[in-house]
């Protein structure tokens, strides 16, 4: 019988055996899977942990605030956040193709950790311990979809499966790569983690970068980042987090359509509202938001998001269409 506190035990003398006395780091994404996989190996090696957050400028309103304070407060991990925004917003200059977007993140996302690391190293080098190991919140599903786990067809690559440069000098480990999102949910609550991060609908690695259908700019993902935060406040005012899977907001760049606002006609471009309910996002529904809760989205969203003129739902379901646009 599956019981999180035998995952939990069984997780840690894993993890203690793996990784003996060297020093570790951890990628926190600012979603349920970085912090669940943090707090697992915070309580198996404690201090030998280092927390690293990569601000690559993707994230979503408020995020990076939520790991600096709420997760740190929460564990006593300790966290040095990379400001790599610069970095990644000249990598991802011109580029379209969602597979470039995810492979360039991917890399970007290592070189920052090998920058941070080198950092660290320096700073520990009284104590003359290299950093080893890197921690990462791995699930089920990703391994499979990546086609590392069972021989499937690789159909994304997910940037923390594939996309990893061949010289990657850290030893991965991965606690949560036999689990699913339920299953870690339950671990991050038995571990003692805040509802606020353990119930936290799951967001993609590559971040907003592979929510902009077009290339990514500062200017998009400004936008973006808007009208995200205003259907996650709508969502939860009314009432549905627990409904809803996830629901990506997507900005469509290379596309515009006429619009009448105020007093002139407005050629701007359309958000796409991706609402889904699902178990594992192996397969996914979308999710009969209350016809009242999208009006308001769609005025919000038209009024205050500059150069968005129409808002639309994606009614597909997982399969055909994946739960990202990307
Ligand atoms: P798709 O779009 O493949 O997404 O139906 C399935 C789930 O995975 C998330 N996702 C990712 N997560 N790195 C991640 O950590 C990625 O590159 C990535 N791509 C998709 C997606 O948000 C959904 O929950």
């Amino acid at each position: 019988d599956w019981n999180s506190g035998n995952v939990i035990a069984e997780q840690v003398d894993r993890i203690r055996a793996q990784v003996g006395d060297a020093k570790v780091i951890c990628g926190l994404s600012g979603g349920v899977d970085s912090a669940v996989a943090a707090a697992l190996v915070h309580k198996a090696v404690g201090d030998q942990l280092v927390c690293i957050f990569v601000d690559h400028g993707l994230l979503r309103k408020d995020e990076r605030r939520q790991v600096e304070e709420d997760f740190v407060a929460s564990t006593g991990v300790r966290l040095v956040t990379v400001d790599a925004r610069e970095q990644f917003m000249s990598a991802l200059a011109g580029v379209s193709d969602p597979e470039q977007k995810r492979k360039i993140i991917g890399r970007e996302f290592i070189r920052s950790f090998e920058q941070a690391e080198i950092d660290l190293v320096k700073e520990a080098q009284s104590e003359g311990e290299p950093i080893r190991f890197l921690v990462q919140g791995t699930l089920y599903p990703d391994v499979v979809e990546s086609g590392g786990g069972s021989g499937t067809a690789n159909i994304k690559s997910h940037h923390n499966v594939g996309g990893l440069p061949e010289d990657l000098q850290f030893e991965l480990v991965e606690p949560l790569r036999t689990l699913f999102k339920d299953e870690v949910r339950a671990i991050g609550r038995e571990l003692g983690l805040p509802e606020e991060i353990v119930g936290r609908q799951p967001f993609p690695g590559p971040g907003l970068g592979i929510r902009i259908v077009g290339e990514v700019t500062a200017e998009r993902l400004d936008l973006l980042r808007d009208a995200d935060a205003i259907v996650r406040e709508e969502l939860t005012a009314a009432g549905l987090d627990q409904e809803i899977w996830q629901c990506p907001v997507v900005l469509l760049a290379d596309v515009r359509s006429v619009g009448v606002q105020g007093d002139g006609r407005t050629y701007g471009h359309p958000i796409v509202l991706r609402p889904v309910s699902s178990e594992d996002a192996m397969t996914a529904d979308w999710t009969r938001l209350p016809y009242d809760v999208l009006a308001r989205i769609s005025n919000r969203i038209t009024n205050e998001v500059k150069d968005v003129n129409r808002v639309v739902l994606d009614v597909t379901s997982k399969p055909p269409g994946t739960i990202e646009w990307e």
